[in-house]
């Protein structure tokens, strides 16, 4: 996600704006840009990379206005560049953005008909130019310019303006990204983050959804997009910077988690169309020709992103029925793989750079393959190789045990799944509805769980002396299974093992005693009754069992020690809410360990190298 910063004042802009941006590293980003006005004009400087380019570049070229906005970027839309970078200007409007527009595409040609010539890839620049349009076409102040463009504006977005025409004056707006400002004593500030505005303030005013403020140095001014006046008293936070960093939580980890409905969202933005049942083909870049002509999708990735694959599979062989593999990518490069023409090779990578699924793309390219790139960051290195990418815009995750891009995976090759059985006509319309429409409740049903997150707590001391636990499950339960193991054993130094339920009795069930615990994905689906005899025979050796269950479901509720409950939902969706227990249990066993939950030991974020 991008960084914003805004400041009116009476000091130097620029370097203000430069330190918030500092504070917002952490969360990474491509480049960076800054808009002054300097009483008359509005300048601009913007760097590709780290932000010690436009500081050098500052140097250079000092701007010494005392009114401005200043923007990190982590591409979505356009590849990071100077071009894409932020500020975007139109006529003598600057702004800055966080998150997306879903209806750019009719927005662009709209603009471009009326003879508006677009420099960037960007969805940003857009806004822009309906602020300037809206200024041309008679609006008598920027904050209702900004008014008028929302109002042709759909997604998610904070959106920091200024204009030449107005000195000392920021317009800010939000709708599902966040937005504050910050109440100084000669100035006031504008960010999308608390650490941003920390340095000069601790009075803060948060916008909500489908606000807009003007911010001067001495008053605030905040209205509804609909024209009602908002009086909100400010909040004072006494968050220290590494709290505010992590939004207040302990870890970036436990953070992530609870950013899931945020990344689902953000991923389902713009690309489901419930009234035709179907998916929006320009974001996934595979045509209709190539949906029906492949003969097998064939998925390569490592880790977490492995799992989600395993789902994925699941989903294109009942919705699309199309065979589809799965692999790790590790062993897809040494095995001299066969592909074909008419493979559909699908590389899931939230970092786009893994060594191993960059070798395995290789190789079903050299053999005429069609690669799709499932990934998280914006031109990273498989999907530059790639045919075709579907992003997952789940924002930078900074925990190295990955969590929301896991849940942004699983939306996203849902959608793919959806998408191709459709073209291929194995999947009606209506079941295709049904299972968006499911989709898109997900983020409301995940953000209920995770109210239910203290629960868990308790579960967790269940588990902190267990040297061993098993997590079982079958069908999409099976990948949670797996998830739920790895996550463990990642950030707590647990062992533990995923298993198919069924396949228990063929091992582990060797395993079981009173002192391993077992972890059981158990909703109430097709496989419902083939999970619950796994559990008995469970149960018959004193093992103990947590399960994620159904709620209502009362014979689990006689065979498990601990139960979570999940709320009644379409089988298909069903890997994204049972997911989220797993992921919190694994968190707060850490946590009472005392391991360093963000960054474990021995593991790395990315991995480029074997
Ligand atoms: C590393 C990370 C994991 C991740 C895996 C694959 O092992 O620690 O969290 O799942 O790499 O990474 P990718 O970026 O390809 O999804």
């Amino acid at each position: 996600m991008c960084g914003i910063v805004g400041y009116v004042g009476s000091s130097l802009a620029a370097p203000i704006l430069l330190d918030g941006l500092r504070r917002l590293e952490y969360r990474g980003y491509d480049s960076a840009g800054l808009a002054i006005h300097d009483g008359k004009q509005i300048e601009i400087l913007r760097t590709v990379g780290k932000l010690g380019r436009l500081s050098e570049a500052l140097r250079a070229h000092p701007l010494q206005g005392t009114v401005g906005i200043g923007h990190t970027r982590w591409a979505t839309h356009g590849r990071p560049n100077e071009v894409n970078a932020h500020p975007h200007v139109a006529g003598g409007v600057a702004v800055v953005h966080n998150g997306i527009i879903e209806n750019h595409l009719a927005l662009r040609h709209e603009l471009e008909s009326d003879g508006v010539k677009l420099l960037s890839d960007t969805d940003t620049e857009i806004a822009a130019h309906l602020v300037n349009r809206a200024l041309s076409n008679g609006c008598s102040t920027l904050f209702e310019a900004v008014r008028h463009a929302l109002r042709q504006i759909q997604g998610a977005y904070a959106i920091a303006v200024v204009c030449a025409s107005e000195p000392g004056v920021i317009v800010v707006a939000r709708n599902a990204s966040p937005l504050v400002i910050g109440l100084g004593d000669d100035a006031n500030l504008c960010g999308s983050d608390i650490p941003a505005l920390l340095d000069h303030t601790r009075n803060m005013v948060f916008l909500d959804d489908g606000e807009l403020a003007e911010i001067r140095a001495k008053q605030v001014r905040i209205e509804t997009v609909d024209g009602r006046v908002v009086q909100r008293p400010p909040k004072h936070i006494d968050w220290n910077p590494m709290m505010a960093e992590k939004g207040g939580f302990k870890h970036f980890m436990l953070k992530e988690i609870h950013e899931q409905p945020r990344a689902v969202e953000d991923t389902l933005r713009g690309r489901v169309n419930l009234a035709a049942g179907d998916v929006a083909g320009e974001e996934i870049g595979l045509s209709a020709e190539v949906a029906r002509s492949i003969t097998r999708v064939y998925f390569v990735a490592c880790g977490t992103s492995y799992h989600a694959t395993i789902a994925g599979r699941y989903w294109i062989e009942q919705l699309a029925r199309v065979p589809a593999v799965v692999e790790m990518a590790s062993e897809v490069r040494y095995r001299d793989p066969v592909f074909t023409p008419t493979d559909l090779v699908v590389a899931v990578s939230q970092s786009g750079e893994t060594a191993d699924t960059l070798a395995a793309v290789k190789a079903a390219r050299a053999q005429g393959a069609k690669v799709l790139a499932v990934a998280n960051v914006l031109d990273s290195a498989i999907p530059r190789l790639a045919d075709a990418s579907l992003y997952t815009h789940a924002g930078p995750e900074i925990g190295v045990a990955s969590t929301k891009c896991f849940t942004a995976q699983l939306a996203a090759l849902l959608m793919l799944a959806v998408y191709l059985g459709r073209r291929r006509e194995s999947l009606t319309e209506e079941r295709a509805r049904q299972v968006l429409q499911a989709l898109i409740e997900i983020p409301n049903q995940m953000r209920t769980l995770l109210g239910q997150a203290p629960y868990l707590l308790g579960i967790a001391k269940r588990f902190v002396n267990a040297t061993d636990v098993l997590y079982l499950g079958r069908g999409l339960g099976f990948p949670i299974a797996l998830e739920g193991a790895l996550k463990l054993k990642e950030i707590s130094y647990i062992h533990a093992e995923g298993y198919a339920a069924g396949e228990m009795k063929h091992g582990p069930i060797a395993l079981i005693d009173e002192n391993v615990p077992v972890a059981v994905v158990c909703p109430r689906d097709s496989l419902y009754e083939k999970v619950i005899s796994n559990v008995q025979e469970v149960r018959a050796r004193e093992g103990r069992i947590f399960a994620v269950a159904t709620s209502g479901d009362s014979a689990i509720a006689e065979l498990a020690e601990h139960l979570f409950l999940l709320p009644e939902v379409r089988e298909e969706v069903l890997p994204l809410l049972t997911v989220v227990p797993f992921q919190l249990l694994a968190y707060h066993v850490a946590d009472y360990k005392g391991t360093d939950v963000d960054q474990p030991r021995n593991l790395a974020k990315t991995v480029t190298v074997e």
